[in-house]
């Protein structure tokens, strides 16, 4: 059978947001990935954290760079219980420093994406998809990765037309 999973990545709290530090109460990347869930009805999965990164924009932008220059993988709650049944998979990401956080780099590696369609989703302040597409490429090489779509963060709650058009 044909099933479609959206798994995404996503933090609230401070953000930077068209120049000034906004509290968000839900992330950018959630709301995107709510939006392609009422157009699709696919099944839904948070890569969460087992350690959030902090809701304070400064100290998470330390932390989250960390990872990235040390190539971390952290690790994220709740495992898939299967992922053979899913043939399309909305992989939704806010841009951290022009890739994925490392959560989604731990994500792709845990599973076998071979044969499977990614449809990659990012929000951004400015970078688009960077090189998070390639990325992804290179981590699930046997995956076929369309042209993902790039949301403005601070433009999510009006974006759901272009969304539609993307799915
Ligand atoms: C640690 C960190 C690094 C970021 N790096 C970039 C970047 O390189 N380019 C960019 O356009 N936006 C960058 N941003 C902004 C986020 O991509 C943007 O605010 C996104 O919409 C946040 O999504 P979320 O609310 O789902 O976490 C960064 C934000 C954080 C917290």
């Amino acid at each position: 059978m044909s099933k479609k999973l959206i798994a995404y990545f996503s933090r609230k709290g401070n953000n930077y947001v068209n120049g000034s530090i906004k509290n968000l109460s839900i992330g950018n990347t959630e709301v995107a990935a709510k939006i392609i869930q009422e157009i699709t009805g696919a099944d839904m999965f948070y890569i969460e954290p087992v350690i959030e990164y902090d809701a304070d924009y400064n100290v998470c932008i330390e932390e989250a760079q960390r990872d990235k220059r040390s190539n971390a993988r952290p690790e994220f709650k709740n495992a898939l219980k299967d992922i053979t049944d899913y043939d399309t998979i909305y992989l939704g990401y806010p841009n951290y420093w022009g890739t994925m956080p490392m959560h989604v780099w731990t994500f792709l590696e845990k599973y076998d994406f071979s044969g499977k369609t990614i449809k990659p989703f990012c929000t951004h302040e400015g970078s688009g998809m960077g090189n998070s597409e390639r990325d992804i490429q290179k981590l699930c090489p046997g995956a076929k990765v369309e042209k993902g779509i790039a949301i403005h963060g601070a433009d999510v709650n009006r974006a759901k037309s272009t969304i539609e058009k993307w799915v």
